[in-house]
């Protein structure tokens, strides 16, 4: 069964053509990542999307990348999630009613638009991005939050960042922000849970969201590592905790731990805290240079909405599309995707 859907996605793609590209986000299953056209972190995805000429972009990620694939392309394409059930648990952890009432609260102590600046972490609903684009904001990923930070500081004297906390301070930290200077807002307590003394005083206010795959890695787990193998080396995503990031060698995005690997010295051992399809994949792609690479966590931790795109999916949507049937579309409202292009765009240009 498994080698007919697998015949059933080549055929497909025969007829297509060149009318349909696969963008193939790093996490992806090895038995979808095969047909990728063009892989990538998200700015990567988002950057690419942006200049492809095909009519339909199928989206082997997650459901805000498919967004931000429709934002950035041109009216007459179509941007396509295999599974419409493919989201971002992170992503998830934040929405507009949430971050409104954020802001609300935080004019009753500041002067909110003079003095903050809001940055939503690519990993958001198209709706932030808007809010975001409406007010001055701009959206980074994990690649290019640093840049995008003295970005922002340089309009405003603070940040308000969602969804990820922990991509915030760490950007807040290389930045040489304090730790002291930087605050949690929750969005469950009425003003996140902070004094106003607090929001006065904090540079930096950080939505209390999370990646549920990343806060399994453990400073326990690298310590382990490190005592095995002193020579080796570790490697994180900034989505895990500041700890794990602060124990580690490197802190960077999926595709810069993918460089970084690749470039290496051989006979290196690795460490890696990021998903499992991710590190696997680069496992097997060095292991001929004598490099090992080993996964952070002892339990398996896969993206699960991620994991949701499968060759089973993946051929009903291409045989649609074949058959000129447009299946899953990816459609943000007009007026959103104009508001939160502005905020794509700055980011574009400012990265
Ligand atoms: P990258 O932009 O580094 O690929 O990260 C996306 C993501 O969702 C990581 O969990
Ligand atoms: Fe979202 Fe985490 Fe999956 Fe990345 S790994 S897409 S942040 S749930």
């Amino acid at each position: 069964q498994d080698d007919a859907c697998h015949r059933r996605i080549r055929a497909a793609r025969e007829r297509l053509g060149t009318r349909a590209v696969l963008l193939c986000h790093h996490y992806q299953r090895a038995d979808v990542y095969q047909y990728a056209d063009l892989t990538g972190d998200s700015l990567k995805l988002a950057r690419l999307a942006s200049q492809t000429d095909a009519q339909y972009i199928v989206f082997c990620g997650v459901h805000f990348m498919a967004e931000v694939a429709d934002i950035m392309s041109k009216p007459e394409q179509t941007a396509i999630l295999p599974d419409l059930a493919a989201g971002c648990s992170m992503a998830d952890m934040a929405n507009l009613a949430k971050v409104e009432r954020c802001w609300r609260e935080l004019g009753e102590v500041l002067d909110v638009e003079q003095q903050v600046t809001p940055v939503t972490y690519i990993n958001s609903a198209a709706d932030l991005k808007a809010f975001c684009g409406a007010r001055g904001g701009i959206v980074c990923t994990s690649s290019n939050a640093g840049t995008i930070a003295a970005w922002a500081f340089g309009r405003r004297e603070k940040i308000l960042f969602f969804p990820d906390q922990h991509l915030g301070r760490w950007t807040g930290h290389k930045m040489g922000i304090p730790l002291d200077e930087m605050e949690v807002w929750d969005p469950d307590l009425e003003m996140g849970g902070l004094s106003a003394e607090q929001i006065q005083r904090a540079k930096l206010l950080l939505w209390k969201g999370h990646c549920s795959v990343h806060q399994m890695f453990q400073p326990a787990h690298i310590l382990r590592f490190r005592n095995q193998h002193p020579d080796g080396l570790v490697i994180s995503h900034p989505e895990c905790s500041f700890e794990v990031c602060r124990q580690s060698d490197f802190v960077g995005s999926t595709e810069h731990i993918v460089r970084t690997i690749k470039e290496a010295s051989p006979n290196t051992r690795w460490l890696v805290g990021t998903e499992l399809n991710l590190v696997n994949r680069l496992a097997e792609e060095v292991k001929h240079e004598g490099k090992i690479v080993q996964f952070m966590a002892p339990t398996v931790c896969m993206c699960s909405t991620m994991q949701r795109i499968d060759p089973q999916h993946l051929a009903w949507t291409l045989e649609n599309l074949a058959d000129g049937r447009v299946v899953n579309p990816i459609q943000v409202p007009a007026h959103e995707a104009e508001l939160a292009r502005v905020a794509l765009e700055r980011m574009l240009a400012v990265s």
